[in-house]
């Protein structure tokens, strides 16, 4: 009897041995890089390199080790990772064609299930991509109503700024304005600070932008038959895109419902416009279910990354007192006190503009890209990649890059100005990426800093509250932000 349950217990044993051996020569024969495959570091079975960190810190340590382009391994899925600008040039620029498709994401496939513009590939993303920026162009550039939007907006975020007794943290306050910039272009409306409703919303959408870079929310992807059934913050993240589903299908509902073939007032009105003359079209995908998400791309990738940018010029002014002068001067000299700056102005204002650039250099926002999936075999950096490889290319190494930048990792406006004070454009500035996937909204963008910046300039001065230095550490891993801070304000 106990001869017999050893034995079975030993049988127990070499069973799972056998499937423990089985499952690891399985998952070996399929991770096994083919030749000439980026090298990388080591990776566990089956989780791969999970505890590397999925950040712009590890990802610099593992190129000083490999080299400018490696490999790394979440779970089941290789990544390349692509740093400094040569080799991330020739990815979205020189090679960008083979480049330009999204990888799918499990988590964000919940809510975007391959629509809209920033998670869409093929043929859909092509038409979806064309129809918003010529729309964004019509309603911005075309219509000449973004400009008066957003001098009628600075004024706005200007006088609750006067209105703030004492050291406030200015957050709230700029993400509500530059939302209300691309609200105005997409579903035509602003919303007041006090809104309540539109305040909780911009709170979950950089809830869901913090959560998105965390670890365990990056699980998800790697397990998602394991974690969809596990509670977590992922669930957070679902449930916040929920909500901001539900707020565009309501604007997209009235929309409709006095709709004017004659008259579009904004970009939802000329999207259901489009639907009905793109209906044999199918492929392109011109339906609800894109609009939604469309104008979530928009309105999302609108308001985060402005915010934060104007959040960094905050803190570089505050920190360099002296430049703050010196953008105060040129105000002065050519803007005045008298009239709101405007964008004809930009060309006159060198040092300004200089300015900005450098903040978004060393702001370093989108350290990471959003990823791209390789869509033919190709070799980049004398690397095979083929098809169907995630390609990571880290903006933050080209931001940085020492070879491209005289001091790489100091705060030097001089980087855009020539000898003569002149603004002088730089190959490697790439906050916005670039290629024929790089930022749709980099014209708006500018536009926008610009005007934003010189309007607070123009009205105040800005330093930290009494006895504070000013910090320059950032958080966050998608979108690098600074630190909660508060500021104070004199009037000028
Ligand atoms: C300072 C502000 C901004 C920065 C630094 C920034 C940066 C970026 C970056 C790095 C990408 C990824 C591009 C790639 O895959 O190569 C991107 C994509 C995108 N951005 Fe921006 N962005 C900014 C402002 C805006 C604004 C104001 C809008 C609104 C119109 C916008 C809309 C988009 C969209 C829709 C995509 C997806 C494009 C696609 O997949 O084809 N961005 N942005």
């Amino acid at each position: 009897m106990l001869l017999l349950s050893a034995l079975d217990w030993l049988d127990a044993k070499s069973v799972l041995l056998f499937i423990v051996v089985f499952l690891l020569v399985v998952h070996f024969q399929r991770n096994r890089n083919p030749r000439n495959f980026p090298p990388g570091p080591w990776a566990l079975p089956f989780l791969g390199n999970v505890f590397t960190g999925f950040d712009y810190h590890a990802f610099n340590k593992l190129a000083a080790q490999f080299g400018n382009i490696f490999s790394i391994r979440f779970g089941g899925e290789k990544l390349v990772i692509v740093s400094g600008y040569n080799l991330v040039k020739e990815v979205l620029v020189t090679q960008g064609d083979c480049f330009l498709d999204r990888p799918v994401s499990p988590l964000f496939d919940v809510i975007f299930k391959g629509n809209g513009i920033s998670m869409s590939s093929g043929y859909k993303w092509r038409r979806q991509r064309q129809f918003s920026i010529a729309h964004l162009k019509y309603f911005g550039e075309g219509k000449r109503t973004l400009e008066l939007h957003c001098q009628l907006e600075c004024t706005f975020l200007c006088e609750a700024f006067q209105q703030e007794k004492g050291p406030f943290n200015p957050l709230h306050l700029i993400n509500n304005a530059v939302a209300n910039i691309i609200g105005s272009l997409v579903f035509g409306k602003r919303f007041d600070y006090d809104s309540e409703d539109f305040q909780n919303l911009l709170r979950r959408m950089q809830q869901t932008l913090m959560l998105a870079g965390t670890l365990r929310v990056q699980l998800y992807d790697i397990c998602p038959w394991l974690f969809k059934h596990l509670p977590g913050p992922h669930e957070i993240v679902i449930d916040n895109y929920a909500t901001l589903v539900s707020f565009l299908k309501r604007e997209i509902e009235k929309h409709k419902r006095d709709w004017d073939p004659f008259d579009h007032r904004d970009f939802i009105d000329a999207y259901i416009g489009q639907i009905d003359k793109k209906k044999n079209d199918v492929e392109a995908g011109f339906n609800i279910d894109n609009l939604v998400i469309s104008t979530l791309d928009l309105f999302e990738a609108g308001t985060e990354t402005m915010t934060t940018s104007l959040r960094w010029a905050l803190v570089y002014m505050m920190k360099y007192p002296e430049i703050q002068e010196k953008v105060q001067e040129e105000i002065e000299r050519v803007i005045g006190q008298f009239r709101q700056p405007c964008l004809a102005d930009r060309a006159n204002m060198p040092f300004t503009e200089a300015v900005i650039h450098e903040t978004q250099r060393i702001g370093d926002l989108v350290p990471l890209n959003f990823p791209r999936l390789c869509t033919r075999d190709t070799s980049v950096g004398g690397y095979f990649i083929p098809q169907g490889t995630t390609v990571v290319t880290t903006l933050s190494s080209v931001l940085h890059d020492e070879t491209e930048w005289e001091t790489p990792h100091q705060f030097n406006p001089q980087h855009f100005l020539d000898e003569h004070g002149r603004f002088r454009k730089r190959e490697a500035f790439f906050p916005f990426s670039a290629g024929k996937r790089g930022c749709l909204g980099e014209q708006l963008a500018r536009m926008e800093l610009f005007l934003f910046f010189t309007s607070l300039l123009q009205r105040f001065s800005i330093s930290p509250p009494p006895g504070q230095e000013v910090s320059l550490e950032n958080q966050g891993i998608f979108i690098l932000s600074p630190k909660p801070f508060h500021i104070c304000l004199k009037a000028r």
